[in-house]
């Protein structure tokens, strides 16, 4: 039976199957704490059972079977116990590694065994709700599954983080995005999305990137910014009421405010443009920005001071965006594109923007960043054929989960972290 079972069973016997998660032990009475991946419970044994020899032997991590009978009892953990009535080794774990106090680096070290903590367990149950949810959002609203592929021969956020792979031959590249070949998927399927892994080779060593991480991205025809602004807004809110309908005891354990969490998911949450939110830095935070460059991540958390949910920016300015974000015919030196920062400083949850249908714009663009046109040929013919104006979004999967568990680091919110500074275990 799973542990978390336990509670319902009070005054019958049962079965559970786990690891000695905590060991306390006197002469005649022994105290284990077992974990399986519902909960943990306390379990005792005195010497006058026949298996306190059995018990006496168990390390921290050994595996075992457990029957005994469920008791209410304050003192224990989680306010219930099993007094023992059996107990059956399967595997004597040897000294396990990881005690109190250990280095951060030591945990990403034992990254495969860390995993068993309850406090990463925690995480990846809530990172499990986050992706079902993705999924469930989309489906729900007629959007097709639409895999890309991961092999791409061209960028499409900028040449400085592109991971260049050996192909037969040749090289490509590890996909930084979908959007591109998304952008084909939108004139026959309509509405598309997807998770999937995208790769950067980020040379920051902050706790907000990863080298391996998976965006969730949608692309939809002829939706403009504000109606695709409005679908992120949507998304992120019922991503965050599906984890509360599903993770409170998670998101207690990691220390998350829950109460907090509802609150947001009720509030509307609100858009402002690049050059308000210039004005707020300047107003609020005396920080003065010129106009025209890009905010840093310094610059976002000091604007998100002054939000206590996630808020959208548009308009950035056209010069330093991606080549695809087009030029706002009534503002011409901003694009139409946005951003959706997190609150508490846990920075850029989306980026996305309604997509450049002219082909003299996007060549212009191409060129200017040092690629040339012809590669992007299969692209630019997405505009020669039935054009039509389209949007779309990338979310920050491991960004998201991070927040909305209170994470230290992106690095829990994944199970095997690829950073700059680590590709192992
Ligand atoms: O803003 P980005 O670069 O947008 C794109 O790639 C678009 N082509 C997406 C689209 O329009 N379909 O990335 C989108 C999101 C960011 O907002 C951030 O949450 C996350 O992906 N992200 C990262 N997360 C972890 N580590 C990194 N190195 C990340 N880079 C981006
Ligand atoms: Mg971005």
């Amino acid at each position: 039976m799973d542990i978390d079972k336990v509670p319902k069973s009070v005054g019958k016997t049962l079965e559970i199957k786990g690891w000695v998660w905590r060991k306390r032990e006197s002469k005649d009475i022994i105290f284990l704490v077992i974990r399986d991946s519902s909960d943990v419970v306390q379990c005792t044994i005195t010497d006058r059972h026949k298996d306190f020899k059995k018990a006496k032997k168990l390390t921290i991590e050994s595996s075992v079977i457990i029957k005994g009978r469920v008791a209410k009892d304050k003192r224990a953990p989680t306010g219930y116990e099993i007094k023992i009535s059996k107990l059956e080794p399967v595997h004597i774990a040897e000294r396990f590694p990881i005690t109190k106090d250990k280095s951060t680096e030591f945990l990403l070290d034992t990254r495969h065994l860390w995993l068993r903590s309850r406090y990463l367990t925690a995480a990846m149950k809530v990172r499990h709700t986050v992706i079902g949810a993705i999924h469930k959002f989309f489906r729900d609203r007629g959007y097709y599954e639409f895999d890309p592929p991961i092999f791409q021969p061209i960028q499409c956020e900028g040449g400085a983080t592109l991971f260049e792979v050996k192909y037969f031959d040749d090289v490509t590249y590890l996909t930084q995005s979908w959007q591109l070949y998304a952008e084909a998927a939108v004139f026959a399927l309509e509405k598309v999305y997807d998770v999937a892994p995208t790769f950067r080779a980020e040379r920051s060593k902050t706790t907000r990137h990863l080298a391996e991480f998976w965006m969730a991205e949608m692309e939809a025809a002829w939706m403009d910014l504000k109606e695709v602004t409005e679908v992120a807004k949507d998304e992120v809110r019922f991503i965050i009421k599906e984890v509360l309908k599903h993770n409170k005891k998670e998101l207690s354990l990691l220390g998350q405010d829950i109460k907090k969490l509802e609150r947001i998911a009720r509030k509307p949450f609100p858009t402002i443009t690049y050059t308000k939110a210039l004005e707020i830095l300047e107003k609020k935070e005396k920080l003065r920005i010129p106009w025209g460059k890009d905010l840093r991540t310094l610059e976002e958390d000091k604007l998100m001071k002054h939000f206590d949910t996630p808020v959208v920016v548009t308009h950035y300015p056209k010069e330093i965006m991606a080549f695809y974000k087009p030029r706002d015919p009534k503002k011409p030196k901003t694009a139409l594109c946005f951003d959706m920062l997190a609150p508490e400083g846990y920075g850029e949850l989306v980026g996305g923007s309604q997509r450049d249908t002219d082909i003299d714009e996007l060549i212009k663009s191409l060129k200017k960043m040092g690629e040339s046109p012809k590669g992007y040929e299969w692209y630019l013919d997405l505009r020669r054929f039935g054009s039509v104006t389209h949007s779309g979004y990338g979310l920050g999967v491991e960004r998201l989960v991070a927040w909305l568990c209170k994470l230290e680091s992106i690095k829990d919110s994944i199970p095997f972290p690829r950073t700059m500074m680590r590709f192992r275990p």
